[in-house]
This record gives structure tokens, C-alpha cells and sequence, in this order.
């Protein structure tokens, strides 16, 4: 049993709720019949102290019959409302029309358990993506009540016991007599009690997305948030929290995330007590939503994790929780190796060269060309021709269909790329419906990338777009979608909303987004999609909901790959991290350059990304053994445990390893970038090696017993830049 619920007699605590995985406990108490507070997260744990008493401090106000034995301000809260007495940052805020006031109290009522989990309703299509219940998933359904609104909320902890996982989100419903806005809807809230964390997150930009920092939370609010109605290149809805002296296998350490693709917020705050809240969900500035009588708005799912064994343990619990529970089933029996035309030729394509392209492809044992952008409506470049999904008649004069047919006899699959959520304003789309763009009354359409957003959560927009695909599709064998999503939402305005409805228009045209997804799914059952949002721009779990893998960066710059590389790894698998070898000014002739190319792009699942028509005999072969190598290692990639070694931040190299389950086989990397005159010596410590079992490298045929992996394999830094060592251990 996961969730068990206890009556306490003699305390302040009427009833504790306890939630249990394999290494978590976390516990909720009812104090005095009536406030949810947190009572503990963190490693296994027993019992709890349940002599409850408030931090006393001046200024923070009381409930007249409790006094100074329970104040909201200094309490460690289940989901704090608004405007009643705790001055910190709220979880719920909450306009009440009937009298303008947006305090809420919310008091205990009920508590419910579920075996298995619940779907999480959209407003419009179908339900949010979250993940999938595992065999012991069970879940906690708490309700309170505000008695002045009569607003009901439901808290919801679905507990993931083997994954160390609890998802939660929340469900209000407006049970009172008149409307009332939503203005701030977090999912998910955890007061902890020590205000010394180091807060570890993953902002960046274009070409340069999940850089790594870590800092000391501090005093005072801090807020890690996209405005941009994507998840975004700038900010991720991934953040740890640590104890300062944490590292990759020792001490403490908090995951958190948000199964949402849109404009998020993850607020911190330390307060004068010294605890820190952490507070995950849509926030309060991207998002509002008007509830009539009656009404409720179910938010998306957060997520959390905790270990006592390090950084690199969150990292892992997430892993195996985003692939065992929120990953499509794997479309093939192996991931294609890609071949991808956007750096080969931009948008200098036609059905000819795509079918030569095919056959190079196919001579050097690529499985799938993918012709990336250029080839429909009037799409020569970035000025027109989103939103019209046909094929080009003069790109491919027998049609679509005839020629993926014909590139497929190459021996390949077949993949294409589409940017569905967009228009240009040169195309028929926009010149026969302007008002299914997202822009402000009396403001002029601000462009970025020359195109315009459609409004997602407009049913006829989401309508036009499934039947452009199934016309353009209809019968071509593809395997394969490149979904890409090339500007962020501003103004965030929709034509079929009224002015009381406009806070909701960026969730809605997320909801649109993910239906979408699920119909071009539906539609061609048979095809992998891979999301792409100018690289990197969307990676989030609900991304992963629908995409096998992840473009993860536009950047296919070794050197920078292996910072974003290492950055992406912290939150997801690499099994999702989609990872290619691009032709830097010929890098692919320069034998080192080739290689080390290759070794970077290990990390995820292989791809090229060049004009293979172009490359020398040498480089095609070198490319064939390149692919047969990464296929001895895949497994390990796509499904092993993953391990960081040595942080490029820090150090100006990477390290890192894969362990197989049962630990008898091992990937380890070491990358380095730049030169090292010094030739520093690097011990790279393989903690999961076995004791007593001997393991061969079959990269060079040295053995090395278990005990010298613990120490560590020595690396020696080289004078010259590019290099990269890999091992690949396998017990005797
Ligand atoms: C984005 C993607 C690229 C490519 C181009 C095509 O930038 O990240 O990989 O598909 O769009 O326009």
C-alpha cells in the first residue's frame, strides 16, 4: 500500500496521510480538523512528529482560537490560497465576482484513494497528457472547500512507489452562486524546511538551450518562468534542488517538472523562517480562467522525485518515470538512423535529389532520409507557404505518394518534416481565414521567423489542419514526422474567445496542440514523430508524450552540443534526445573531426545531418562503421542507466556512462573539447561496476577488474582538442 491514512488521537493533527515509494515517504497532516499542512518529504521515514506548532513570528496574522499555535504565514502548507493570512507565494489565487475579494481559505472536507490514476479533463478536445499508471500506481484525491466562494478543490497525489515518483495536480470547481477567475493555478506546492538549497536550472536561448547553473535558492522569491506559450529554448519547467554539499551520487536532492508545453511557472521562496516553498504550475501572468456556476478547471500534471543519493539518482528516477510511464511505444525494432536534408540544402530541394538523397542514404546503411522543409505550397523559403500542406506540384510531378514509393525502393523508411501550429502571411491560408492567427484587436501582427501562430484552441483551426494532413498524406508510405514549431505566442489574443476568456487563450491553444498530435497519430498509426521547436525550444515531458524523440538543439556544433548534451540529461532520458553528425566546413573529411562528431552524438539516438551526395568514399565508410558501432551500443543508450561524470561547465570536458541493468556491461565516454597543455589525468570512477567480475573493453580488448572500475580509469587529457576516449566494458 502506498497511501495509507491514520487518525492520531491526542493531536493537533486529526488525521496523517502518508505517501510511500520504494526510497520516499511524504506525509500530510489535517491540523485541527480543518488546514492541510505538509508534514515531511524526503528518504524513508516511519513515523512523524506530530507535536504540531507554528514558527511564532511578529506580524503574521492568527486564527482567534488557535492563537500562536497555528499561523498560515509560517505553517508548512498542503496548497496555500491567496489573501488569508500566509503572506508567501500562493498556489491558488482566486477573483470572486460576487464581491471582488480574492481571499480564499480552503478547509479540509474528504479524503478519497484510487487504485491506478485519473485522466486530467481539458476544457476543449481531450484529456492532458500525463503519464501512464504503472502496476502499483495509486492515487490520493483530497477535497477542500472554500465556504465564502464555494469553490471546491481537489488535490490529487498519484503516488509512482517503484519510480520514487508522486504526480500531482489539482481540479477547482465552482460550486458557489456566481462566476469567479482563477488567476494563479499552480499544480503542485512543497514547503520544505531549510532555507539553504542550491537551486539547479536549465535556462538558454537559441542554439544554446538547457546551460546548466546552480546557485543558492536565497532569500526572497525567485521565479524560473516562459512567457513565451512554448516550454522554450530561454527557460525548462525542469528544476533540482539540493543540499549545497550534493553531488552526482551523494546527498540530497529534489526533481521537479511539469507535463506542459506551454507558458509556465516555477516559483521559489525563502522566507523569513528559512524554509523554501516550491511552487510548479501555469502561474499567474500567461493564464487565467473564467469558471460560470458550475464549471471546473483541471490543471496540468507536476511531478517530483527526492533522493538521499545525489543529483545523478533524481536525474535517473526521471528517466526511468518519463520512459516506463510517458513515452509512445517504440515504433520500430530499432530507432532509425536519420538522414536529414535541412543542412545539406535548406530549402534548395526537389524530388530528384530526395530520391538521390534516398540512395545515399541507403548505400551507407542510413535508415531514413528525412526531407525536412521546402517541400509544400509555395515553400521556396521562410516567407511563404505554412499552412498550405500540399506538395509543390513542380517538386514532385507525380505526386507525393509515387515518389516516397520510389525513394523507398532504396531499401530506407521515409520521413517529412511539417510546422502545423504555423502560418505565413503569404499563403492561402492566411489570405482566406487572417482571423485563425493569434494577434491583438487594433495591433499589428508582430512577426518573427515571417510567420504567424494559429490559434490552436480554435476547433476549426485544429478541423482544417487534421484534413490538410489526411488529404496531403492519404496513402503516402511516410514513417516518420518532423513536427516543428518556429515562434513563440505574442500577443496571446483568440478570435473566438470573449474579452472575460482571453487569460485562457494560451492553455486552449496548447490543448489544441496536443490534439492535434493525437489525431495525426490516429491518422498514421505507423509513423514515429520526433518534435522540434528550432531545435530544443519545446523539450518537456508532455513533448514526450507524443514524440519518440527530440531535436535537441538547431546548435550541431560538437564542442556546444556537449553543453547542451549535459544540460538535457539532468530532467530526460537520452533515449529522447535526438542527437546528429552535421558537416562543419568539411569537419566530415577531417578523420578527427568525423569521429569526434560521432563520439558526441552518442549520447542520444544517432542521426546525420549533411549532403551525404557530396562526401568522399572515405567519409561514407567511415559513417557505415560509425552506424554499425552505435547499433553494438544502442540498447545501452536508449534504455541504460545513466551516469554523469564530469561536468563541461566545470571542466571544460564531459564524461559519462551508461550501466546496463544488471551492471555486466558498461558505456563510458570521455569528451574533451579544447586542448590541455597540461594533460591533466582524469579518474573516471565507474560506481556501478561489479566487484570481483572482470570486464573486457571491446573497443580495445583490455580487461579491468570490477574494483579498478570503482577507482576509477584513468584518462590523461590531450594536448589537442577534439578527442574523445570511449569503453565499452562487458563482464566476462
Ligand atoms: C527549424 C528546425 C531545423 C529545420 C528548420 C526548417 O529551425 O530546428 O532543424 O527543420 O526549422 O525551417
Amino acid at each position: 500500500m502506498s497511501i495509507t491514512i491514520t487518525h492520531p488521537k491526542d493531536s493537533p493533527i486529526t488525521t496523517q496521510i502518508i505517501l510511500r515509494t520504494r526510497h520516499t515517504t511524504y506525509a500530510i497532516g489535517i491540523l485541527y480538523g480543518k488546514f492541510p499542512v505538509h508534514l515531511y518529504y524526503g528518504g524513508k521515514k516511519r513515523s512523524m512528529d506530530l507535536t504540531y506548532r507554528s514558527n511564532f513570528r511578529s506580524f503574521s496574522p492568527f486564527y482567534p482560537e488557535h492563537g500562536g499555535d497555528y499561523l498560515p504565514d509560517t505553517a508548512l502548507c498542503e496548497f496555500p490560497g491567496f489573501g488569508y493570512g500566509d503572506f508567501r507565494a500562493a498556489a491558488i489565487r482566486v477573483r470572486d465576482f460576487a464581491t471582488g475579494s480574492n481571499a480564499t481559505e480552503f478547509i479540509f472536507k474528504k479524503l478519497k484513494k484510487h487504485k491506478g490514476r485519473l485522466p486530467l479533463p481539458a476544457p476543449i478536445f481531450g484529456d492532458l497528457p500525463c503519464a501512464e499508471a504503472s502496476e502499483d500506481t495509486e492515487t490520493l484525491e483530497m477535497v477542500l472547500s472554500d465556504a465564502v466562494t464555494g469553490c471546491e478543490l481537489r488535490l490529487y497525489y498519484t503516488v509512482y512507489p517503484s519510480h520514487d515518483i508522486i504526480a500531482r495536480h489539482m481540479t477547482l470547481t465552482n460550486k458557489g452562486g456566481s462566476p469567479v477567475r482563477l488567476e494563479k493555478c499552480m499544480s503542485l506546492c512543497l514547503d520544505i524546511p531549510r532555507g539553504d538549497l542550491e537551486l539547479i536550472s536549465f535556462m538558454g536561448e537559441h542554439v544554446r538551450e538547457r546551460h546548466v547553473s546552480r546557485a543558492p535558492v536565497g532569500m526572497g522569491v525567485k521565479r524560473i518562468t516562459s512567457r513565451r506559450g512554448a516550454s522554450s529554448h530561454q527557460a525548462n519547467p525542469c528544476i533540482l534542488l539540493c543540499d549545497p554539499k550534493a553531488t552526482e551520487e551523494r546527498g540530497e536532492a529534489y526533481g521537479f517538472n511539469f507535463v506542459y508545453s506551454g507558458s509556465f511557472l516555477d516559483e521559489l521562496e525563502v522566507d523569513q523562517t528559512g524554509m523554501t516553498r516550491v511552487l510548479v504550475g501555469l502561474g499567474d501572468e500567461c493564464f487565467s480562467w473564467h469558471l460560470e456556476v458550475g464549471e471546473s478547471f483541471t490543471s496540468p500534471e507536476a511531478v517530483m522525485t527526492y533522493s538521499d543519493k545525489g543529483i545523478g539518482e533524481v536525474s535517473r528516477n526521471f528517466h526511468r518515470f518519463i520512459r516506463d510511464t510517458i513515452l509512445p511505444p517504440e515504433p520500430f525494432e530499432h530507432r532509425p538512423v536519420v538522414l536529414n536534408s535541412w543542412e545539406a540544402f535548406y530549402f534548395n530541394i526537389d524530388g530528384k535529389l530526395m530520391e538521390d538523397f534516398a540512395a545515399g542514404a541507403s548505400d551507407v546503411g542510413m535508415d531514413m532520409p528525412v526531407m525536412d522543409d521546402g517541400w509544400f505550397g509555395e515553400r521556396r523559403h521562410d516567407r511563404a507557404g505554412l499552412g498550405d500542406w500540399y506538395p509543390h506540384p513542380s517538386l514532385f510531378p507525380d505526386g507525393l505518394k509515387a515518389f516516397v514509393e520510389r525513394a523507398k525502393t532504396k531499401g530506407v523508411k521515409f520521413g517529412i518534416w511539417i510546422e502545423p501550429e504555423m502560418v505565413n502571411p503569404d499563403s492561402d491560408l492566411y489570405r482566406s481565414h487572417p482571423e485563425w492567427a493569434l494577434a491583438a484587436p487594433g495591433r499589428i501582427p508582430l512577426e518573427s521567423r515571417q510567420q504567424l501562430v494559429l490559434d490552436m484552441g480554435n476547433p476549426a483551426v485544429v478541423d482544417y489542419l487534421t484534413e490538410s494532413f489526411k488529404t496531403c498524406f492519404d496513402g503516402v508510405p511516410l514513417d516518420y514526422f518532423k513536427w516543428d514549431m518556429n515562434r513563440h505566442l505574442s500577443p496571446v489574443y483568440s478570435n473566438i474567445l470573449p474579452p472575460e476568456r482571453q487569460g485562457e487563450a494560451g492553455f486552449r491553444h496548447i490543448c489544441g496542440v496536443y490534439e492535434l498530435f493525437r489525431r495525426l497519430r490516429a491518422l498514421f498509426p505507423n509513423a514515429m514523430i520526433e518534435t522540434c521547436s528550432g531545435g530544443g525550444g519545446r523539450y518537456d515531458i508532455a513533448m514526450m508524450k507524443y514524440s519518440t524523440q527530440i531535436w535537441a538543439s538547431d546548435n550541431t556544433d560538437p564542442v556546444s552540443r556537449t553543453y547542451i548534451q549535459y544540460g538535457s540529461t539532468f530532467g530526460y532520458p537520452t533515449a529522447v534526445m535526438s542527437c546528429h553528425v552535421a558537416n562543419h566546413g568539411g569537419s566530415i573529411e577531417d578523420p578527427r573531426k568525423l569521429n569526434y562528431g560521432f563520439r558526441v552524438a552518442l549520447n542520444g539516438p544517432l542521426g546525420y545531418e549533411l549532403n551525404i551526395l557530396g562526401a568522399s568514399e572515405t567519409a561514407k565508410a567511415t559513417m557505415s562503421a560509425q552506424i554499425k558501432e552505435y547499433r553494438a551500443y544502442e540498447h545501452l543508450i536508449l534504455r541504460g542507466d545513466f551516469y554523469r561524470l564530469l561536468d563541461p561547465f566545470v571542466c571544460g570536458h564531459y564524461a559519462y556512462y551508461f550501466a546496463s541493468s544488471d551492471s555486466r556491461e558498461l558505456l563510458l565516454t570521455y569528451l574533451q573539447n579544447a586542448g590541455d597543455p597540461k594533460e591533466t589525468v582524469y579518474r573516471l570512477r565507474v560506481s556501478r561496476a561489479l566487484k570481483g567480475v572482470t570486464y573486457r573493453d571491446t573497443i580495445t580488448g583490455n580487461t579491468y577488474t570490477g574494483e579498478e572500475l570503482k577507482r576509477g580509469i584513468e584518462v590523461k587529457s590531450s594536448t589537442e582538442g577534439l578527442y574523445a576516449v570511449m569503453w565499452h566494458l562487458v563482464a566476462e
